[in-house]
């Protein structure tokens, strides 16, 4: 029998630098047809993509004017609203664009842009303050985790992101262990399970236990069709973020359409 999960699960497709807007506009009409011939009920799983800045706007019109049931977010935003800061994007351009969603403090971000925990707080603030919400990404590297275990360093990542934000945060947190992201190895289910757990303990005590009853939890990192539904019988995790994945619409359909494979 199907169990209704606690959370609205989402399952997010985090593009990374690939696709152009041309490109963007064939995806995104191609995966909503696969999902409708599917009849794919986005009010069980939700679904959302996160093409680069430069495709958004094309995004935006297509959704509007085929009134796709799909969500789109920023891989990154600003945490200045406007003002002399060359190549940025504030969180008010992302809402004029009518995105719902904008992931913060991707790995990537955090090595190859040098992103501290403090301006990871920094964006995810200015994010909710343009009514956009942060994807929050959390996750160990494998150094990490073999000096301090699995969950400290996504632990003490999240303390600090969600320091000093009000109780009625709309926030999305995603576990990425960095050595699990793009490597085919995942971590397993129940490794993802222990480390959502503690997640949702930080956001009970930053944030309250309604706010934490009610964040979903991403497991990101080497998802595929063949090991999603494993996390997704994790009470606490409730999607993923998928990258590589993501950009092969039979493997992210069948990603989103994990309960019709899996039976859940
Ligand atoms: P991957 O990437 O699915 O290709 O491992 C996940 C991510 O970076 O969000």
């Amino acid at each position: 029998m199907a169990v209704t999960p606690a959370r609205t699960p989402l399952i997010a497709g985090n593009w990374k630098m690939n696709l152009d807007h041309l490109q963007a506009i064939a995806f995104v009409q191609k995966l909503a047809w696969s999902l409708k011939d599917a009849d794919h009920d986005f009010a069980t799983v939700e679904v959302a993509v996160f093409p680069p800045f430069t495709d958004l706007r094309s995004v935006q019109t297509l959704v509007a004017a085929d009134k796709l049931p799909l969500a789109y977010g920023a891989q990154d935003v600003s945490e200045h609203d406007s003002g002399a800061y060359t190549g940025e994007i504030s969180g008010a351009f992302l809402s004029q664009l009518e995105c719902q969603y904008v992931i913060i403090g991707h790995s990537e971000r955090r090595t190859l842009h040098g992103e501290s925990d403090e301006v990871v707080a920094a964006k995810v603030a200015a994010a909710l303050k343009h009514n956009l919400v942060p994807v929050i990404c959390v996750g160990e590297s494998a150094e990490d985790l073999e000096l301090h275990g699995q969950a400290a360093v996504p632990v003490a990542q999240l303390r600090t992101a969600l320091a000093g934000l009000g109780s009625a945060a709309d926030i999305v947190v995603a576990y990425e262990p960095v050595w699990a992201i793009g490597s085919g190895q995942a971590a397993t289910p129940d490794q993802a399970e222990q480390v959502a757990l503690q997640l949702r303990a930080v956001i009970a005590d930053s944030l309250g236990q309604d706010v934490a009853a009610k964040t979903r939890i991403l497991y990101g990192g080497s998802v595929k069709s063949g090991n999603i539904a494993g996390f997704m019988r994790e009470p606490n995790v409730d999607g993923a973020l998928v990258g590589g994945a993501s950009l092969d619409i039979t493997e992210f359909s069948s990603i989103i359409r994990y309960q019709k494979h899996v039976g859940l």
